[in-house]
């Protein structure tokens, strides 16, 4: 069964053609980053536009790198929410156009599941049940999935999402956009131990995430010591380095923190790992440390698998969309031309 899967929830206009769910023949990929650097994020309207002018080349050569033919495919997987409504809407008619001139059933996905289904491709062998932790520019959140297509919410983000936590402090340092892959690299080189984050108490006992907190936290350190913004193209001073290590760290340990108790309370099988802040290599290193390699299994339990995906994976991809939509694929879904786009679309 081979699938067309499109993405444009946010900033990246994405085709792919993938075979049964996991053999990726072809992952297009057009990124935005360039529009909006200059604004320091994303801005919506500039977005779809941009959508608009990339998206029929995206979808062409999805095609011609599979060696496809529009007729080969069985059906198309599409973002139907959540994202920018605007961004959301010019892949699902784009879709919903070559659904109806091909004759083809049309699945809509949900984003957030599509990168629970990113790791997926990659690893055959997950396995039920798994606790999903969520990381991106727009979501943080823990699910818990006894068997498949059954999600539960565990926790989520009560204010801003890590990865917007990550790009807001780059902003403010004059780092570069988007801020994730720039304090991943940074950080590295810094002392995490140099200035103080302290953790948020969620008091009613759920296992949500806070990190504006951390954003307040790291203004007022930058206005104690003093801290200029880099000049652009300027050096970066050891003590920049230093914050950014400090505030990705206290990012990375909130992350596992709430996801260990998580895990204490739901004993998952496996972890998933997914979402563009995914791509953080402290983060995955405290997430195999924490959980696979420091870990002495409950009795007669077995221990759990921590998976993430590549990279190419990780950020957003319709690669993991029709991954998604290869679960819920039915020949005799019709190339539905009611579908909408949904901005607010929830998993669970
Ligand atoms: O999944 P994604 O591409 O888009 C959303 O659905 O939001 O995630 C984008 C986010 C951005 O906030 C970006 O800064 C962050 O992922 N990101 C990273 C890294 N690479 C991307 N954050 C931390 N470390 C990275 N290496
Ligand atoms: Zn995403």
């Amino acid at each position: 069964m081979l699938l067309l899967g499109i993405e444009s929830s946010c900033d990246e206009t994405a085709a792919a053609l993938v075979e049964d769910g996991r053999k990726v023949l072809s992952n297009v990929v057009a990124s935005q980053v360039d529009t909006h650097r200059s604004f320091g994020g994303v801005v919506p309207e500039l977005a779809s536009r941009e959508h608009i002018r990339n998206i029929g080349y995206v979808v062409r050569k999805a095609f011609d790198d599979a060696g496809k033919a529009y007729e080969d495919i069985d059906g198309i997987a599409v973002t139907q929410g959540p994202g920018l409504i605007g961004s959301l809407l010019v892949g699902l008619s784009f879709a919903k156009a070559m659904a109806y001139s091909l004759k083809k059933p049309l699945v809509p996905v949900n984003h957030i599941e599509g990168h629970i289904y990113s790791a997926f491709i990659e690893n055959p062998d997950v396995e039920y049940p798994f606790l999903a932790l969520v990381v991106s520019g727009g979501h943080t959140s823990l699910i818990f999935s006894p068997e498949p297509q059954c999600y539960q919410p565990v926790g989520r983000a009560r204010d801003d999402a890590a990865g917007e936590a990550l790009d807001k402090l780059s902003k403010f340092l004059g780092l570069g956009y988007p801020g994730g892959p720039v304090i991943d690299r940074l950080a590295g080189e810094g002392d995490p131990g140099r200035f103080a984050f302290s953790i948020p108490k969620i008091s009613d006992g759920r296992l949500d995430f806070s990190f504006s907190g951390f954003k307040t936290a790291a203004l007022r350190h930058i206005r104690e010591a003093g801290i200029k913004p880099r000049r652009s193209g300027g050096r970066i001073s050891r003590i920049i380095l230093d914050l950014v290590a400090s505030y990705q760290q206290a990012i990375v340990d909130t992350l596992v923190s709430q996801t260990r108790k998580a895990e204490k309370k739901l004993h998952p099988r496996s972890i998933l790992l997914v979402g563009g802040v995914a791509c953080n290599s402290h983060l995955r290193k405290v997430f195999k440390h924490t959980f696979e390699e420091t870990r002495k299994p409950r009795e007669g339990a077995r221990p759990v698998s921590v998976y993430y995906p590549s990279p190419v994976y990780t950020t957003d991809n319709a690669a993991m969309i029709a991954a998604a939509g290869a679960q819920r694929f039915d020949p005799d879904l019709p190339p539905d031309q009611e579908l909408n786009a949904v901005a607010g679309l929830r998993l669970c």
